[in-house]
């Protein structure tokens, strides 16, 4: 690893990683980071696995052009498809949000069966149930893609009371119930935003944000190799492949809070 005031390098296949942000944000404020969101190629979770570790190499190739210490793969679907690639390219530690999540799920769940909400790329490639059997064999897993959330959460239908995301939600979440899980994980980077409507739809269920299980992750993770920010605040970047301002005018739904860095557009060959 480099040294502790360099970035941690996060991207996402656009906005949705910033959730992500938001939650290292919260525990770690002294980090340096530096954001890139693939906004000329999201979606991710609907393409093909040859396509996302396209894209996803990419990713790391910019990020790496940075003085970074750390790569989080802030996207369940390319940390699902496209991680070993990553991996097997870089001498750098990479994070990611599918094994914070699935070790948290397998602690939490009691009857050892868990659900997971997520794109239909991330579903389809078992990501979360060969991680999930690694910290517990006997779990049962029961994936459910969930094509219809991301665009509805993009066009703001996030807010407790909204009919629609209300409706969908319970289309994606029954089965699952019916299937006798006591636990879900979100298991993309938009869903955090829709918690609190699952948790008042299903108050006995717990729900396991992939975001913030990721930063907690990441946080210990830096403070056992000694390698937190010992930086007073923290500098933010942010670039994206397309219209910068596109990203701003949705960034503060996933941030809650202000970015504390400027948004850049750019090329990536
Ligand atoms: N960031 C993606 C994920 O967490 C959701 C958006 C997309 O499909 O690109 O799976």
């Amino acid at each position: 690893m480099a040294a502790n005031n360099s970035f941690i390098g996060v991207f996402d296949s656009g906005i949705g990683g910033l959730t992500v942000v938001k939650s290292i944000v919260e525990s770690m404020p002294n980090e340096n980071i530096i954001y890139f969101g693939d906004t000329a190629h999201v979606p991710y979770g609907t393409r093909s696995k040859r396509q996302v570790t396209e894209y996803v190499l990419q990713d790391v190739k910019f990020l790496s052009t940075f003085d970074i210490k750390a790569i989080v793969i802030a996207c369940n679907t390319a940390d699902s498809v496209a991680r070993a690639s990553v991996e097997a390219q870089y001498d750098l530690p990479v994070f990611g949000v599918v094994d914070p999540a699935s070790k948290r799920a397998a602690e939490t769940t009691k009857n050892g069966k868990i659900g997971i909400m997520a794109t239909k790329a991330t579903i389809a490639s078992h990501a979360y149930d060969a991680a999930i059997a690694k910290y517990n064999a006997n779990a049962k897993v029961f994936g459910m893609a969930c094509p219809l959330l991301v665009p509805l959460v993009e066009n703001g239908r996030f807010k407790p009371g909204d009919i629609v995301i209300e409706t969908v939600l319970r289309e994606y979440m029954d089965p699952l119930i019916s299937e006798g899980v006591d636990t879900v994980v979100l298991g993309c980077t938009h869903y955090p935003l829709l918690e609190d409507i699952i948790r008042g739809l299903y108050p006995e269920i717990n729900i396991i944000s992939s975001s913030v299980a990721a930063a907690d992750e990441l946080k210990r993770r830096l403070e056992e190799e000694e390698l937190l920010s010992t930086d007073e605040g923290s500098d933010r970047k942010y670039f994206v492949s397309d219209d910068a301002d596109s990203f701003l005018r949705q960034a503060l739904i996933f941030m809650g809070d202000e970015l504390g860095g400027n948004v850049e557009q750019v090329e990536l060959d």
